[in-house]
């Protein structure tokens, strides 16, 4: 059902009415500027953000509106005005920083009518006069030009409005989305038998393999592979692939799934080599669901949801302990108190997880893969036993349990510690006891990580290795050096669209260091029952969600759904189970998806993929709905015809003329348009 209920139409309050000198001229200062918004300091009247006297260039202003990127001014006119007049550029006042640019942009009725150009300090003030006969709203904006709103001092100088005669014109306060019921995109996976998830996977010589066929259909459900390697065994009845690859080389098989309905069949490339996480691992974390209360109970369970629910048939496979599976050294839960090791250094789990080895064991039988979670420090981030001192220990005890992904935090680490290695009497065992020097370059940071790594890389088992020290150092640029498969590159992430829209359209700057084995991770997904141990639903709108899915997709981003499995309702699952939008996270070619275009609310992500065609992610920072007809091809380098795939819709839609077309979009608040596009023959 695509049915969508407006449930409420806001919008914030207040509105101002003008005083102005003549029937011939309003004054944009004489307006009520507080309801600007704007991304830094106050809007100022006559003033420049900072409260200097309007100046650009050494020209100065007496009148005008000075305010800071992003910034957005929305006057409703009444159709009232003839037209609108400007000074604008930087104010002088940033000092000629380089830091400084910015893009001034008139908007009336929602088309664009006049941009600045991107500017920066120093360069002289522009004109800007705007023909504004029968606009009835105008909104003024000051975009960040793309580069962050550091320094982005913007005057609008001599602003005014030309009229015929006295209109009340009024400022109006920022839209409120308005909010929608849940509305289902993705048509149900056909009974007929579809084999899903990456094409491509990777295993290094003698580790147990462990693979599912992802594959979609009714049940019951045969499965067979043509030229599986040796030392590889299918059960044609789960599709589970299991085993050992004694040699490095790369096998093309293929894999078949067939039900009462039909067969089907899909080319398989199993790569034997020291690379693992060919693609963006994907599962679910027990974080931002359950925080310190996790238990074995719950992370079997969410196991069990992850067949039960249907997603393992999309490629979902990892199930991964956060943290607070070892002791604690401060909390009141008896649970969470006992021994932090034994005599002889191995890490004791606490009361909740009685059977490390046997939970692994749980859930490679589902043909999932298991997590776990550990700190550089003494403790981690929850003051649970960390792994200082203790790597090859750990490493070698989470291998014997059968764990297959690691992340691996940052919390109680500090270089000083290093100079206690080796003495283990002398490891710290309560917080606080570190002086806690900061690291001061890219060597301690990354020391830390390649200890852990050297001690993964001897066990006879592939462990993913998830770094998670929040970007520092620049983390990507690193990264790989240090044997991380993926790595964080925020801070955490929660539910709220500050928080995911923050994070997920600022990770260009990382994107060029993604590739198959190395990934950049905006951190765990927030769709579904979340809350750090107190549950409930996403605070993301509904089409805050479809961003964030098709965001993490198009960014290559690990996909670790943080919500209660066992809660799932019809929408969440349906974000979570569409292949197509899937495919593209998981595209054998691994390149992630960056900014190409930055206009006002719009930002059109592009990401390349393996058979040559494009991903397209159109999204609506504006909380109205944008409705373009989209004609910039040339800047996605998109030439001759081009079909349209619709994706969350799973529909062709059009074929374009990228030179003489368009393509229009509606794109709701916060919402996207996600496409791809391929050459037509
Ligand atoms: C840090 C990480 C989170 C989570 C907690 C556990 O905050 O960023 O993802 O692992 O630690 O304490």
């Amino acid at each position: 059902m695509t049915s969508r209920i407006a449930l409420a139409l806001g919008f914030s309050l207040a509105v101002f009415s003008a005083g102005f000198a003549s029937a011939e001229t309003v004054w944009l200062d004489d307006l009520n500027l507080a309801s600007a918004e704007q991304g830094w300091g106050e809007p100022h009247k006559n003033q420049s953000v900072d409260g200097h006297a309007l100046t650009i260039d050494g020209k100065k202003f007496e009148r005008g509106f000075g305010t800071h990127a992003e910034s957005t001014l929305r006057v409703n006119l009444a159709g009232g005005a003839q037209s609108f007049s400007a000074s604008v550029g930087v104010d002088d006042e940033v000092n000629k920083n380089p830091a400084s640019s910015i893009e001034f942009i008139v908007r009336g009725d929602g088309k664009t009518l006049w941009k600045s150009g991107v500017m920066h300090a120093g360069d002289a003030a522009k004109n800007c006069d705007v023909d504004l006969a029968g606009v009835k709203s105008l909104v003024l904006e000051v975009s960040d030009a793309g580069d962050g709103i550091s320094y982005d001092h913007a005057d609008w100088s001599d602003a005014k409005f030309a009229t015929v005669e006295a209109k009340s014109f009024t400022v109006i306060g920022e839209p409120k989305l308005v909010q929608v019921a849940p509305y289902i995109l993705t048509p149900p996976a056909p009974a007929t038998p579809r084999i899903n998830g990456a094409d491509v996977f990777g295993v290094r010589p003698g580790s147990p393999f462990l693979f599912t066929i992802p594959a979609t259909g009714d049940r019951p459900m045969k499965f067979s592979a043509q030229h599986l390697p040796r030392g590889l065994k299918l059960d044609a009845d789960t599709g589970h692939i299991t085993g050992f690859l004694k040699m490095k080389g790369e096998f093309t098989v293929t894999l078949r799934a067939k039900n009462a309905l039909g067969t089907a069949e899909k080319k398989f490339r199993i790569v034997c080599g020291d690379q693992i996480a060919l693609t963006p691992p994907m599962g679910w974390n027990s974080w931002n669901c359950f925080a310190g209360a996790v238990s074995e109970e719950k992370v079997k369970s969410a196991a069990d949801a992850m067949v039960k629910s249907g997603l393992i048939n999309h490629g979902w496979t990892y199930i991964n302990v956060d943290d607070y599976w070892q002791n604690n050294h401060d909390s009141k839960d008896p649970t969470l108190r006992g021994p932090f090791r034994t005599a002889q250094g191995h890490i004791v789990p606490n009361s909740r997880f009685p059977d490390m080895k046997g939970l692994a064991d749980y859930i490679h039988q589902l043909g999932l893969k298991a997590g776990l979670y550990s700190s550089p420090g003494p403790w981690t981030c929850g003051n649970c036993t960390g792994s200082f001192g203790y790597e090859q220990q750990d490493a070698a005890d989470y291998a014997n349990w059968g764990f297959d992904y690691l992340k691996y935090d940052w919390c109680s680490y500090s270089p000083d510690m290093e100079s206690l290695r080796g003495n283990s009497t002398n490891y710290p065992m309560s917080a606080g006891s570190w002086s806690g020097s900061t690291p001061s370059g890219q060597a301690e940071l990354m020391k830390p990580y390649a200890i852990m790594h050297d001690a993964l890389a001897v066990q006879k088992r592939d462990i993913v290795y998830s770094l998670c020290q929040y970007g520092m150092g620049d983390v990507w640029k690193w990264g790989d050096q240090v044997g991380g498969n993926c790595w964080r590159t925020t801070g955490d992430i929660t539910d709220t669209w500050k928080s995911m829209s923050g994070i997920g359209f600022n990770q260009d700057k990382a994107a060029p260091y993604a590739k198959p084995g190395n990934w950049n991770d905006p951190d765990m997904l927030i769709v579904g029952q979340v809350g750090w141990g107190n549950l409930h639903p996403t605070r993301l709108s509904v089409d805050e969600q479809y961003t964030h899915i098709s965001l993490w997709c198009l960014l290559s981003a690990p996909l670790l759904i943080g919500c209660d499995m066992t809660k799932l309702d019809a929408f969440t699952l349906n974000l979570l189970e569409n292949d197509e939008v899937l495919a593209l996270d998981q595209d054998a070619l691994g390149k992630e998806a960056t900014c190409v275009i930055n206009d006002g609310r719009l930002r059109v992500y592009e990401k390349e993929l393996e058979d040559g065609g494009r991903a397209l992610g159109f999204f609506n920072l504006g909380v109205e709905p944008l409705k373009l007809d989209f004609k910039d091809f040339a800047k996605l380098g998109l030439a001759g015809k081009q079909h349209v795939r619709d994706l969350w819709r799973q529909q062709d839609v059009a074929t374009v003329n990228t030179t003489s077309g368009s393509l229009p979009l509606t794109i709701p608040g916060h919402g996207v348009m996600l496409y791809k596009l391929t050459a037509a023959k």
